[in-house]
């Protein structure tokens, strides 16, 4: 079952919001999801133990840099998704979670600090590409943008990482209060009260359209893999 790891060593980048939003938004679709909480800060974890989290969430907490492989590997026999926080630095645990991962999903905000934080991440895949002689499908997500103007900052962004041939999400994660307010409330982003969390629908409609993206790139990484596949098949048939 797919893993999905949200990296970038530069802290409060949005990897854990993401990551969040990510799970409640399958969750609410009805997949079985679990979340390994490799964030020293335990966000999810927090969030986990209070009301509201469906049975079908489960959150892994305490992962260590020695457990994180076994965690993962057990996460993903029992459930249909498999979500990873992980800190805000360079780390073996990263490395260990980028080569299980069938998506790095690199949360970035609009800023110089952040983009070289993403620019590691992505040398970080490379080799890990390398070691592992397969392809580690990944794209950069823009967080905490704003929902009225699209800051020149953040066009310097998205232009410099197309220029580099950097896969890009179409979808940016807005800044919302529902994004912070999940966190204090607990439950999923369908369950918020309406009426108590300001454009509610909005962050809804944009963490949808988020897990949709995930979904297709999931998607798109399967059938490359099936590809290199079939061609090694028939390469193997023709020797
Ligand atoms: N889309 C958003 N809307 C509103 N607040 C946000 C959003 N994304 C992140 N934040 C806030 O920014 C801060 C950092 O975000 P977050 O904890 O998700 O980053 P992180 O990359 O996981 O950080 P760390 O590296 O410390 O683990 C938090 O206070 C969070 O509530
Ligand atoms: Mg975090």
């Amino acid at each position: 079952m797919p893993v999905i790891a949200f990296a970038n060593p530069k802290g409060g980048a949005g990897k854990t919001t993401a990551a969040l939003l990510l799970a409640s938004e399958l969750a609410s679709h009805g997949a079985d999801v679990t979340v390994i909480d490799a964030d020293p800060e335990r966000w999810i974890s927090g969030w986990g133990r209070l009301p509201g989290r469906p049975d079908a969430l489960r959150v892994v907490e305490g992962v260590t840099e020695e457990g994180i492989v076994d965690a993962i590997a057990e996460a993903q026999a029992a459930a249909q998704f498999v979500v990873v926080d992980l800190e805000g630095t360079a780390s073996l645990m990263a490395a260990h979670a980028v080569g299980m991962a069938d998506l790095v999903v690199i949360p970035t905000q609009g800023g110089s600090m952040d983009a070289k934080g993403a620019a590691k991440t992505i040398r970080l895949i490379r080799n890990q590409e390398r070691m592992l002689r397969r392809q580690v499908a990944h794209a950069v997500l823009l967080t905490r943008t704003s929902a009225a103007v699209a800051s020149r900052s953040l066009r310097n962004v998205r232009e410099q990482l197309e220029g580099a041939g950097v896969p890009l999400f179409r979808t940016t994660i807005v800044e919302r209060a529902a994004f912070r307010d999940i966190f204090d409330y607990g439950g999923l982003l369908s369950d918020l009260p309406d009426g108590q969390v300001s454009n509610l629908g909005k962050a809804r409609a944009n963490a949808q359209a988020f897990a949709g993206e995930v979904l297709e790139r999931l998607r798109a990484a399967d059938a490359d893999a099936d590809a290199d596949a079939d061609a090694s098949a028939e390469l193997a048939g023709a020797a």
